[in-house]
C-alpha cells in the first residue's frame, strides 16, 4: 500500500485542522486504489464517477479486514474482550468524524446507514416533534431527491407546506430569492452545500445566518461537499449536517448525522429496538440519551471502521489540498469542454466544486454514457436524483463528469477524445 504522503507536522489531534501547501502528488494517490488500475473494454478505466460512489483506498479496504479478521463482535453488549475491543474502535469513529467536521461533541455524531437515512431521520423525528400543520419547510430547486422526498412524506404526514428557492439558469442560488422565500412560518431550511448536478457551492453559511435570524433551524445535505473541501460545522453554524461514508472513500451502508447538542437532545427516537433504550418493561420504554438513542439495532460496524479509516486517509492528505487540486482539474475540464462547439455545460456557477454536468446537440445523454464507457470512460447519465432541477432547468438530463482526489489531468484529456468520438457518430 502506499501511504499517504504526510502534509502536517501538528501534533496528532490537529491534523485535521492541517493542510500544509505543498506540492500534491495524484500519481501517488492513485496508486492507492486498486480499482483504478484495470482495463475497461480494453482501456484503461477512466473514472469519472465519484459523485455518484468514490472508489476505496487500499487502507480502507485493509483496515474493514483486518477488523473482521481480528476485532470484530457486537458493540455495546458484551463483557468479552472482543466486544469491548470493537466498541471502543467504533466509538473512537466518532470522534474521528467530530474532529473531520470540526462539531464540539461526539455525541453530537449519530451513525445512520446513509445520508439518505439521515434525513428521513431529521423529518420523522426533529420534523414530527417540532412542526404543525401550516409551518413551512424551505428547499431549493436543487436539490438531490433524497433532500425532497422526506420533507414530502412530512407534508402528506403533518400538513406543512414545501416552498422552494429557484435557481438561476447558471445554476446558482441568489441569497436575495432566499431572503424573499422566508416567511414567519418558516421553520427549516434544508439545503444541498454542493449540487449534485451542477457541482454549485451555495452561500451555505449566509444561508445558514438566515435561517437562524428567522428563528428556523437548517440542515445542509453535505454529501457532494465532504470529500471535496474542508468542512467546519461550527463555523457554518448548521443545525444538521448530513454526509454519506461511500463518497468520502468509505463503505457504502454507513452515513452520519451533524446535530448540536441541545438540537438532539429534544428529538424523539427514530426507530425502536436494542441498544437504544435505557430501561424496558411491557408498561414502558425509557430511551438512551443521543447519539445511541438514535442508533437502534445492530448498527453498521464494520461500515463504521471502514468510514474512519477513509476520514483519516483524506484528512492525511489534507482537505484543502484536495480542494485546490480538484480545483485545478475542474479549470482544466471547463477549459477543455468550453472548446467543443455542440457541448453545452449546464451549470456554470462562480462557485463550483468538483462536478461537470453537459449535454450534446443530437447526442441523447444515456448514448454519451454508453460511448464513453466503450473507451474506458465511467461517467453518469440521466436525472442524478433530480428530476424538480431537470425541470426547473428545462432539461430532460445530463451526462455529468465528477472527480475525485485521484482525477488528474489524463482523466480529462481522455474524457475529451471520447467525446469527440461521440461527435463523430452523432455529429
Ligand atoms: N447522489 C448520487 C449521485 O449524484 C448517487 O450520483
Amino acid at each position: 500500500m502506499n501511504k499517504p504522503e504526510i502534509i502536517c507536522a501538528a501534533p496528532e489531534d490537529e491534523l485535521f485542522a492541517c493542510a500544509a501547501p505543498s506540492s500534491y502528488n495524484v500519481e501517488q494517490y492513485r496508486a492507492d486504489f486498486p480499482a483504478l488500475n484495470q482495463q475497461i473494454h480494453g482501456h484503461p478505466l477512466v473514472y469519472l464517477d465519484t459523485g455518484a460512489s468514490a472508489q476505496k483506498p487500499r487502507m480502507v479496504i485493509d483496515a474493514m479486514t483486518r477488523f473482521l479478521e481480528n476485532d470484530y463482535a457486537n458493540i455495546h453488549r458484551g463483557v468479552h474482550e472482543l466486544s469491548q475491543r470493537a466498541t471502543d474502535k467504533y466509538e473512537a469513529v466518532r470522534t474521528t468524524v467530530r474532529r473531520f467536521i470540526n462539531a464540539e461533541y461526539d455525541d453530537e455524531i449519530v451513525f445512520t446507514h446513509g445520508a439518505t437515512e439521515a434525513i428521513n431521520l431529521v423529518a420523522q423525528t426533529w420534523g414530527r416533534k417540532n412542526l404543525k400543520a401550516g409551518d413551512e419547510i424551505l428547499i431549493t430547486a436543487l436539490e438531490h431527491h433524497a433532500n425532497i422526498v422526506p420533507w414530502q412524506m412530512l407534508r402528506d404526514q403533518i400538513g406543512i407546506e414545501l416552498k422552494i428557492i429557484p435557481v438561476t439558469q447558471q445554476g446558482e442560488v441568489l441569497l436575495e430569492n432566499v431572503r424573499k422565500a422566508i416567511t414567519p412560518r418558516t421553520k427549516l431550511m434544508a439545503f444541498a452545500h454542493v449540487s449534485n448536478v451542477l457541482g454549485t457551492i451555495l452561500p451555505v453559511r449566509e444561508m445558514v445566518e438566515m435561517a437562524h435570524r428567522a428563528d428556523a433551524l437548517a440542515l445542509i445535505d453535505g454529501c457532494q461537499a465532504a470529500s471535496h473541501m474542508p468542512v467546519d460545522v461550527r463555523d457554518i453554524n448548521a443545525d444538521f449536517y448530513v454526509f454519506a461514508g461511500h463518497k468520502v472513500y468509505g463503505p457504502t451502508g454507513i452515513g452520519e448525522i451533524y446535530g448540536k447538542r441541545e438540537v438532539l437532545a429534544n428529538m424523539p427516537p427514530y426507530q425502536g429496538g436494542g441498544d437504544m433504550i435505557a430501561s424496558v418493561t411491557f408498561a414502558e420504554t425509557t430511551y438512551k440519551e443521543p447519539p445511541h438513542r438514535f442508533e437502534a439495532g445492530t448498527p453498521p460496524i464494520t461500515e463504521v471502521i471502514g468510514l474512519g479509516a477513509a476520514i483519516e486517509y483524506i484528512s492525511t492528505i489534507g482537505m484543502a489540498r484536495i480542494a485546490r487540486h480538484e480545483d485545478d482539474i475542474l479549470a482544466y475540464a471547463t477549459e477543455k469542454l468550453s472548446r467543443i462547439n455542440s457541448l453545452r455545460i449546464i451549470g456554470v456557477a462562480k462557485q463550483k466544486s468538483g462536478i461537470i454536468s453537459f449535454v450534446m446537440e443530437h447526442a441523447h445523454p444515456h448514448d454519451i454514457g454508453t460511448i464513453l464507457d466503450r473507451h474506458g470512460v465511467a461517467v453518469r447519465a440521466g436525472h442524478h436524483c433530480a428530476q424538480p432541477l431537470m425541470e426547473h432547468l428545462g432539461i430532460g438530463s445530463t451526462a455529468r463528469a465528477s472527480f475525485g482526489l485521484y482525477t488528474n489531468r489524463a482523466d480529462i484529456d481522455a474524457l475529451v477524445s471520447s467525446i469527440e468520438k461521440v461527435r463523430e457518430i452523432f455529429g
